[in-house]
């Protein structure tokens, strides 16, 4: 693997100090990505809706060291609030990108982070906040080299958004975006995400996600431990294929706009993730008895009214619920009849498509 294209080798421009703003969105996988090798590469390849509203925005206030020593120096607030505990996190993230952008121990950061939903929805933060953070500092390798191109720089960015968490690396960009090699993507790799390059039916455009927040709290299992049980998994390979068939499938059904295909693919996959850590050692039931209650619901209701309303789960208890806005009316009254009264304290977001991060 030709890691060289991304190493910053000379930067000619000098910087003092100043500060960059992005928002980054958060994604919600069609066909999941579970377990991981060495250095954040998937297992297997993966697709996602970029959403709109659910997104981090990161100010990153940078300013030169008088001595460069051998220590990152930074600071992390989120809602103007210090937090010493996500340290760790970015200080694992800072090493692994070190040597991409080796200008990060010139200076001092601040790194001020708010999300636009509720930090203990028990949405995970990390997809558009990883991003958010490694566009910030791309923003600052840009100032330093001018030479960048606006494509090699969402591409890298994308490379060390993966290295912060690997989903992330699928938020820069919309409205839907592959990550992990996979024979009949063009472009698609393991290192970043790529925006899907084929036709994608007018009925695909402006899907909404609700999520439904049945369980706010801090997620049961880590996503680096739920990566972790797909090692020795008695059913890992087959899931790798199957996630890999699903690509090729979800191809001509994103083509075709077949919605009755769509919504049976997107749900296998939701069901799939889940039975992998059912039957992982140690195994875990992430689903909460809500969560089955809202699937049961959609399912008598998509086979009553025929409306192409579908669900899909991340690593935990909320539903992310799925339908085209030409349905909306119809469906958010169902939603909001049926399916709010399972969710904590009433809450819930209405999401939809989004088009990925920018600069502010
Ligand atoms: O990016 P991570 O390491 O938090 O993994 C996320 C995995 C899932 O959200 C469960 C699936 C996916 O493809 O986003």
């Amino acid at each position: 693997m030709d890691l060289s294209r991304f190493l910053l080798k000379n930067y000619q421009n000098k910087l003092n100090n100043g500060s960059v703003t992005w928002s980054s969105p958060s994604n919600i996988a069609l066909v999941k990505y579970w377990g991981k090798k060495e250095h954040q590469i998937p297992e297997n390849p993966s697709i996602s809706f970029t959403l709109d509203s659910c997104k981090t925005i990161t100010k990153l206030i940078y300013s030169k060291k008088n001595e460069v020593d051998n220590n990152f120096d930074f600071e992390v607030y989120l809602d103007e609030e210090l937090k010493p505990d996500f340290h760790p996190k970015i200080e694992t993230f800072f090493k692994r990108i070190e040597s991409y952008v080796p200008f990060l121990k010139e200076f001092k950061f601040t790194i001020k982070t708010k999300n636009t939903f509720p930090h203990s929805s028990g949405i995970a933060s990390s997809a558009s906040g990883m991003s958010a953070l490694a566009l910030c500092i791309m923003s600052i390798e840009k100032q330093l080299n001018s030479n960048l191109s606006e494509e090699e720089f969402i591409k890298k960015a994308s490379f060390l958004a993966r290295l912060g968490s690997g989903s992330a690396c699928r938020s820069l960009e919309g409205d839907l975006v592959v990550w992990g090699k996979h024979p009949n993507i063009e472009g698609s790799n393991d290192l970043f995400g790529v925006k899907y390059p084929y036709k994608v039916h007018e009925i695909f455009k402006d899907y909404n996600d609700t999520i439904l927040l049945v369980d706010k709290g801090e997620k049961q299992v880590s996503s680096t431990v739920g990566h972790n049980l797909m090692h020795g998994h008695p059913f890992a390979s087959q899931r790798f294929d199957q996630a890999i068939d699903n690509i090729t499938k979800i191809k001509s059904i994103l083509e075709s706009g077949d919605l009755d295909q769509f919504m049976a693919l997107v749900e296998s996959e939701a069901l799939t993730l889940h039975a992998m850590m059912m039957t992982s050692m140690p195994y875990f039931i992430l689903m909460k008895p809500n969560t089955l209650e809202i699937i049961n619901k959609i399912w008598q209701f998509r086979q009553e009214t025929g409306l192409p309303v579908c669900f899909t789960l991340d690593a935990g208890a909320n539903v992310h619920v799925l339908y085209p806005n030409k349905y909306k009316d119809k469906i958010y009254e169902f939603i909001k009849a049926q399916l709010v009264a399972y969710c904590q304290n009433g809450h819930y977001i209405c999401d939809k498509i989004g088009f990925g991060a920018k600069q502010l």
